[in-house]
């Protein structure tokens, strides 16, 4: 009866992670996705702790309520822009978690084991253990990239692929001899080379991404923790872990998938470390050229002229926290009958989706925010294009070089609109560490300065 009553608990708190999903999937319904969230994970964690019926009750509600104050006290001080290294960080937490389980699963197993489904155990273990090892490095290396603590260039040893080749037959054979081992002591022996070898794995393959494919890093380290989260479920006999594990599994991977596609790259060379690997990238020198500035006055005169105007948001209108001055500038140019629209690139800013919720953050109506595909095509019947901090997004040399880190990528082809205007402090590169011929263009000026500040004086300006 009571046993009824926890899976009834686990299946309602399934379909809140599936609601939660869904919400989560567009801006309007996304803090609807998060309640979901967090409603299935309460009744996750209280059927478990009910149906468990703990000798060490005390412990665990004192770990849980250690990590959830450290976890309000970090998510009230994270900048919005650092965001994506605290997921990372998260993810990598859930790698180790893994490999924790998995070692002490090993050691000292809930019920014993005999034949097939001691085979089966062995293995649930050992791919649980590799999962959340090469999760766990990975992540660190990526949140030290997006913290800027490791350079965000990749990492190009000689013979990287083979490199990785050699360690993943390895630990394919150090499997074969983890499940063969007779003594429980051997078994652990051969558990705990295959953790360091999956450690440097995972620190070598997220080392030798970078530049513009680290989004594609990012989604799919969400995917590994997913897999490490199932596999402890698979480990630990918890359906329930099983499937939450296999969500987010899933949903990081077709996201993976999404972005590879809108990125231009192919999913595996990615996570091979294949692309963004050579150091050739434009510099100013090979780019030439003048750049004109605009002041102020004159940017604002030229915006109240135009008919048409698109605003190419990117990470620095994040660091300036300008999205609402943006809006409100917006809000009196179409006052004015001027038709106004944001352009979102796929990897705008450092995380998934950055420059959406910025923008439904400062209520801009979703009806005028437009992907990259969808506007691309109007470029050349636009009279302004305001770039506002954005710089790799919209960099023509993605288009024109076959190597570097963002060879390939397609961009916001905002050179082709009569006008653009890049809103930035310098003539500093982007992300990916790659000068940007826009700069130079005939039709484009320059309005240096915090990206606030040249918006509220726009704003001002603009009668
Ligand atoms: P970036 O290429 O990073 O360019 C941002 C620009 O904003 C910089 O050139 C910077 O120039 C300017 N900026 C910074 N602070 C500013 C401020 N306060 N006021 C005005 N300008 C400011 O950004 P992007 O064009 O959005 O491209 C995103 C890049 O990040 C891509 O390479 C992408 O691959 C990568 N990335 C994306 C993600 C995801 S999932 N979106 C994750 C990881 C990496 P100044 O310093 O001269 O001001």
């Amino acid at each position: 009866m009571f046993d009824g009553f926890i899976n009834s608990l686990y299946i309602v708190a399934s379909i809140f992670f599936i609601l939660s999903l869904g919400g989560l999937s567009h801006q309007e319904s996304a803090v609807r996705g998060n309640v979901f969230g967090i409603l299935g994970m309460i009744l996750a964690v209280g059927g478990t702790i009910a149906a468990k019926s703990l000798d060490n009750i005390g412990i665990v509600i004192g770990m849980m309520a250690v990590g959830g104050v450290i976890g309000i006290l970090v998510t009230m001080r994270v900048q919005m822009t650092a965001m994506p290294q605290l997921v990372a960080i998260l993810h990598s937490l859930v790698g180790l978690a893994a490999v924790f389980v998995g070692f002490a699963n090993y050691i000292e197993p809930l019920v014993e084991y005999e034949g097939a489904e001691k085979l089966v155990h062995e293995i649930e273990v050992y791919i649980g253990v590799l999962i959340g090892a090469i999760t766990f490095t990975g992540s660190v290396a990526a949140f030290g990239k997006l913290q800027g603590v490791i350079s965000s260039r990749p990492l190009m040893l000689p013979l990287r692929h083979w490199l990785n080749l050699v360690i993943a037959i390895v630990c394919i054979w150090l499997g074969a001899e983890f499940i063969g081992a007779e003594a429980q002591a051997d078994g652990t022996k051969f558990l705990l080379i295959m953790t360091v070898l999956a450690f440097l794995l995972g620190l070598h393959l997220v080392l030798a991404i970078g530049g513009a494919d680290m989004p594609v890093v990012i989604s799919m380290l969400n995917s590994y923790s997913g897999w490490a989260a199932a596999a402890t479920g698979f480990m630990l006999s918890s359906d329930l872990l099983i499937l939450v594990g296999a969500l987010v599994g899933s949903s990081g991977a077709i996201l993976s998938y999404i972005m590879c596609r809108a990125m231009n790259r192919h999913f595996v060379s990615v996570i091979m470390g294949g692309f963004g690997t050579s150091g050739g990238s434009a510099s100013a020198s090979d780019i030439g050229g003048e750049i004109s500035e605009i002041l102020p006055d004159e940017a604002s005169a030229l915006l109240g002229s135009s008919k048409s105007v698109v605003i190419v948001p990117g990470y620095g209108m994040a660091v300036a926290h300008a999205q609402h001055p943006v809006a409100e500038m917006t809000r009196k140019l179409r006052d004015k009958g001027i038709e106004v629209r944001f352009a979102i690139h796929p990897v705008a800013g450092r995380m998934p989706g950055h420059m959406n919720v910025l923008l439904a953050e400062a209520r801009v109506p979703y009806d005028i925010v437009l992907e990259m595909d969808e506007i691309n095509p109007e470029m050349p019947d636009t009279d302004v294009i305001l770039v506002i901090g954005a710089n790799d997004i919209v960099n023509p040399s993605a288009q024109d070089s076959d190597d570097g880190p963002i060879a390939g990528m397609p961009v916001i082809e905002v050179w082709k609109a009569r006008h653009t205007i890049v809103l930035k402090r310098s003539m500093a590169s982007g992300y990916a560490g790659v000068d940007n011929p826009l700069f130079y263009k005939e039709n484009n000026r320059m309005l240096f300065g915090d990206a606030k500040d040249s918006i509220d004086k726009l704003v001002t300006m603009i009668e």
